[in-house]
């Protein structure tokens, strides 16, 4: 049985010269057993006649809120209710742009704000509005909130012009769509825990010592475990990233504070993966006062060493729990990272290196090795953090099943 037999699409189309592609979308769809509602904007019907998509789907399409000559209400309420994907191709930059920011102008916008379940999004325009920050801004919010951005692909466009901003073909959308539908339930029924972000140890009330990180790889990495299927808690240090939707957060400040948010789940949890980049060493008396700028202040800190999160709680580790942790190392990577498997008595270790372009913190990107307590080693390219979450979670799934 094919991932998306009886599944419910939405297939929303914009007014985009590839909505010619989108007949063949729909076609495939329904092929692959799906019952498709095509719901296409004012300027989508320039592009593509309603009838093609309605004969095709086998229902009416929805464009308008209301039948005009009937005064039949379009519920995008129970739209998005009954959809179980939503799939928006092509999606052009000012639909791209009123999804971004809730610019509900039409029945497709405000149906996609109804609905809950996963969307995906195709975008297609001319390389030009496509490389234009308005539209690179308003993709990265999308994906901040979870939507699933089915990248354009490079070639010849409408406009003559040779560059990325080509719909990607239908097949290939099909093909995202069943991948997401057949490994959706991989950790259903598994608890998740994460950390994430740095910790900041006070050092008076308006200084701390902290780190460079950003959350983003932990963000990441909570939810692509949540799109697996995991029951996610992510314990997260200070950031302004945006957290998943989804997901039980639970903000911390401090080394301390992390550990004993940690220790609280870790007993229930099946899968824990020790992103944070938590302080080494905490001042040994924070003070409640504002330190004065004064020549005794010099050398005058006290340092105590914070807790090992990932090696104190290793050390209670029960049956069936995948324990990951990060090595972030500047040299003599392999050989830190197998030794931190050991001493935190981790399953996998996810090395990244500071020495290279485009990895670390406050990066979109990351270049990872993980290494496997079965002896495994795997070394992937650079690739967005996003990606390389899901590289990290289907080595999680792949260990549980091998080991
Ligand atoms: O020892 P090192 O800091 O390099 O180890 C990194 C790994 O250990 C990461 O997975 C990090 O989240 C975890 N860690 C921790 N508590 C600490 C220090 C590191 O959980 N105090």
């Amino acid at each position: 049985m094919n991932a998306l037999t009886g599944k419910h699409i939405i297939l929303g189309i914009t007014g985009g010269i590839a909505a010619y592609k989108s007949v063949v979308l729909l076609r495939l769809l329904i092929k692959a057993g799906a019952e498709v509602q095509v719901v296409i904007t004012p300027n989508g019907k320039q592009f593509i006649t309603p009838v093609t998509l309605s004969a095709l789907s086998g229902k009416p399409v929805v464009s308008e809120f209301f039948t005009a000559n009937t005064g039949e209400w379009h519920s995008h309420v129970d739209l998005g209710l009954w959809a179980d994907a939503m799939v928006i191709a092509p999606a052009t930059a000012s639909s791209i742009g009123k999804m971004a920011n809730g610019i509900a102008d039409n029945m497709l916008i405000t149906t996609y704000l109804s609905a809950k379940c996963p969307v995906f999004v195709a975008p297609a325009m001319d390389l030009d509005m496509m490389a234009h920050p308005s539209t690179c801004r308003n993709i990265k919010l999308l994906k901040s909130y979870g939507n699933h951005i089915i990248e354009p692909s490079e070639g010849e466009l409408a406009s003559h012009l040779v560059g990325k901003g080509r719909m990607e073909e239908p097949e290939n959308i099909v093909a995202a769509l069943e991948h997401y539908f057949a490994t959706c339930d991989d950790l259903k029924g598994l608890k998740a825990l994460v950390t994430a972000g740095p910790t900041y140890e006070r050092i008076d009330p308006v200084r701390f010592i902290g780190n460079f990180s950003t959350g983003k790889m932990g963000y990441a990495i909570a939810e692509s475990l949540r799109r697996r299927g995991a029951e996610v808690t992510l314990v997260s240090g200070p950031t302004v990233v945006a957290p998943p939707q989804g997901v039980n957060l639970i903000k911390v400040e401090s080394a301390s504070q992390m550990l004993s948010a940690c220790e609280k789940e870790f007993d229930c949890c099946d899968i824990a993966v020790w992103t944070a980049a938590v302080a080494d060493y905490a001042p040994a008396c924070p003070s409640e006062r504002k330190i004065k700028r004064e020549k005794e202040a010099v050398n005058s800190i006290q340092l105590v060493m914070n807790p090992d999160i990932a090696a104190t709680l290793g050390k209670c580790r029960k049956d069936g729990q995948t324990l990951v942790g990060f090595a972030l190392e500047t040299d003599n990577g392999e050989e830190n990272a197998r030794r931190k498997l050991e001493s935190k008595n981790l399953d996998l270790v996810v090395l990244n290196s500071l020495a290279d372009p485009g990895a670390g913190f406050a990066t979109d990107t990351n270049r990872i090795t993980i290494i496997s307590r079965l002896g495994d080693m795997m070394v992937f390219p650079l690739k967005d953090k996003s990606e390389v979450a899901d590289d990290i979670v289907n080595e999680i799934i792949y260990f549980r099943k091998n080991k």
